[in-house]
C-alpha cells in the first residue's frame, strides 16, 4: 500500500472501507430538439458500493448502462449529480468538508488514478513518456501537506523503476507515445496511474484494445503490483471471463442502477438475479 494520505484530518473511527460511493448518481442534460424540449438523461441512478484496501471490484453491465460514468465519478475525475464518494474516509466532492479543497483535490493524484480503455488518447503526444509518467507524481507532491518536493534526480530514477516494473527499458522515458505499440502504451499508461503508488486505481476496460496475448501480459502486469501496492482497483470490463480472474467480487449495473453484487465465483456461478444470467449467458 502507498504511504500517500490525502489532505485532510477525517478521524481513523470513520474509515470503514478504503472507498465508499453513497448514493452516487449523474444525469447528462441532453439538448433540446424539434420533439423534445431539454432533457436530463439519468446515467447513473443511487448507486452505493464500498471497496476495500486491497481489493478489487468488478463492475459489469451492458453496453450504455453507467459503468464509465460511475467509474469517472469514483475517480474523482466527474462530478456527481447527487451522492458523494469517500476515499479514507474523505468526501472527493463536498468542498465544505475541506480546509483547503484545492490543496485536497491536488493530493488526489497520490491516492486515486485512473487507467483508459484507449492506450492512444490516453497519453499526451507532445510529452515523453518519462514526462508523462512523471506527472500525476509532480501533481501530488505540490499538495504540500507532509509531502517533500522531490528533486529532479530522484523523480528520473522513480520513472525509470516504474518503467522496469512495466516490463520497458529505461530509455524509452525519452520517447513519445507514437513510437510504442498499442500494448506498450498501455504498460505505459499503467506505470503513469502507479507510480504514485495510489490506494485505489480504476480501470475502464483496461485492456478491450489489446489483442488476447497482450491483454493477458496487461492483467497479469496489474495483478503482480497490486501484490506489491496493496492497490483497490474498481475493474471495468465487458469481459466476464476477465473480470471473474481479476475480481473479489463482482458488481452488475443495468440501467445506472446497481442490481447485484457479490463474492465474484458466486455471481459468476449462482447469480441471484436474471440479468446477471442472461449477461453471463451471452458472453459465453
Ligand atoms: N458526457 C456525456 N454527455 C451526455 N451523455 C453521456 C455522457 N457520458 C455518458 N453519457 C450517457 O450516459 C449513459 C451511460 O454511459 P457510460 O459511458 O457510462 O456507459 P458504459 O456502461 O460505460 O457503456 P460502454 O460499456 O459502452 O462503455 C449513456 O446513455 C451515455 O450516452
Ligand atoms: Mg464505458
Amino acid at each position: 500500500m502507498g504511504n500517500n494520505e490525502p489532505c485532510g484530518n477525517a478521524p481513523a473511527s470513520m474509515i470503514k472501507a478504503l472507498v465508499e460511493l453513497r448514493k452516487l448518481s449523474k444525469s447528462f442534460d441532453r439538448a433540446p430538439s424539434l420533439l423534445a424540449g431539454a432533457q436530463s438523461l439519468p446515467a447513473v441512478r443511487g448507486v452505493s458500493l464500498s471497496i476495500a484496501p486491497g481489493e478489487t471490484l468488478g463492475l459489469v453491465g451492458e453496453s450504455g448502462c453507467g459503468k464509465s460514468t460511475l467509474g469517472r465519478m469514483a475517480a474523482g475525475l466527474l462530478e456527481p449529480s447527487g451522492g458523494d464518494v469517500f476515499i479514507k474516509g474523505l468526501p472527493l466532492w463536498d468542498k465544505k468538508a475541506h480546509k483547503d479543497y484545492r490543496a485536497f483535490r491536488r493530493s488526489l493524484a497520490g491516492v486515486v488514478q485512473m487507467i483508459f480503455q484507449d492506450p492512444y488518447a490516453s497519453l499526451d503526444p507532445r510529452m515523453s513518456i518519462g514526462e508523462s509518467i512523471a506527472e500525476p507524481l509532480l501533481c501530488s507532491r505540490r499538495c504540500g501537506q507532509g509531502e517533500r518536493k522531490l528533486a529532479g534526480d530522484e523523480i528520473r530514477e522513480r520513472v525509470r523503476v516504474m518503467l522496469r516494473k512495466v516490463g520497458l527499458e529505461a530509455d524509452a522515458a525519452a520517447r513519445r507515445p507514437n513510437e510504442f505499440s498499442g500494448g506498450q502504451r498501455q504498460r505505459i499508461a499503467v506505470a503513469r496511474a502507479l507510480i504514485t503508488e495510489p490506494a485505489f486505481v480504476v480501470c475502464d476496460e483496461p485492456t478491450s484494445s489489446l489483442d488476447a496475448s497482450v491483454q493477458s501480459q496487461v492483467l497479469n502486469l496489474l495483478l503482480d503490483l497490486q501484490d506489491e501496492f496493496g492497490v483497490s482497483y474498481l475493474f471495468i470490463s465487458h469481459d466476464l471471463a476477465v473480470v471473474r480472474h481479476m475480481s473479489d467480487r463482482i458488481a452488475v449495473m443495468r440501467n445506472g442502477k446497481l442490481v447485484e453484487e457479490g463474492d465474484a465465483d458466486q455471481v459468476f456461478f449462482h447469480p441471484a438475479q436474471g440479468y446477471t444470467r442472461l449477461l453471463l449467458d451471452a458472453s459465453t
